[in-house]
């Protein structure tokens, strides 16, 4: 019951995103999660900082920002501007990781590394001291409502180990394809953030959705 819910705005309605946004204001969602694409790191494109900054003044939730863009640094300076608290950038965008994750830092930010379904955890080894959180990606990046891939609960566990081993407490996000039943997975093995799409917004009541994956 400690882990968080961070809905993804991705499946919302954008035609009234002022009413879902009241939703996620009035329900039990810790995080906001928002997904910038960039159609190039990813082959879709999503919205970006128009969105976040409307957004902002009415949100009542921190916001979970991932990044699925290629040269993500380039972005640090003004996605902090936007009052993001949490900044997500993909391992396979960041030739300086170690550089990005400290200027994100520097920038106020807390600050998470993001991996693809295929990259293996073992990469983490010398940078995940300096991470606030890393990200799973349970889908392959760039659309919602996809199937979940079933290997990312083991690799939900491996990872989790991996922290254990090292004393840290670096928290563990895993998004893509998450529903009750998955959800129940990842939290035995090791997760402590759910970001859910589809399965919220597409939900007769997301606001009972979002409570009964919070209670879990
Ligand atoms: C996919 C995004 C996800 C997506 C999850 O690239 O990172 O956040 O919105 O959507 P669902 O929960 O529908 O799989
Ligand atoms: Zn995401």
């Amino acid at each position: 019951m400690n882990h968080k819910i961070a809905p993804s705005l991705l499946a919302a309605d954008f035609l009234h995103l002022e009413q879902e946004i009241e939703m996620i204001n009035n329900s039990d969602a810790d995080w906001l999660h928002m997904d910038i694409m960039d159609g190039v790191f990813v082959p879709n494109i999503s919205f970006g900082f128009p969105v976040i900054d409307a957004i902002k003044p009415v949100l009542k939730k921190p916001m979970d920002v991932h990044l699925m863009v290629v040269e993500p640094q380039k972005f640090i300076h003004d996605i902090a501007q936007s009052g993001v608290y949490l900044m997500n950038v993909h391992y396979e965008a960041c030739t300086h990781l170690h550089r990005t994750i400290y200027g994100i830092k520097q920038e106020g930010m807390k600050a998470g590394v993001t991996l693809n379904p295929h990259t293996p955890i073992s990469l983490l080894e010398d940078i995940i001291q300096d991470v606030d959180m890393v990200l799973l990606m349970s889908v392959n990046p760039g659309f919602g409502g996809q199937p979940f891939i079933e290997h990312s609960v083991e690799k939900t566990a491996r990872l989790k180990d991996m922290i254990n081993r090292k004393g840290l407490h670096t928290l563990i996000e895993v998004d893509g394809g998450v529903n009750k039943e998955t959800a129940k997975r990842l939290l035995t093995a090791g997760a402590d953030v759910l970001v859910t799409g589809s399965y919220i917004f597409k939900a007769p009541n997301p606001q009972q959705a979002i409570k009964e994956l919070k209670d879990l």
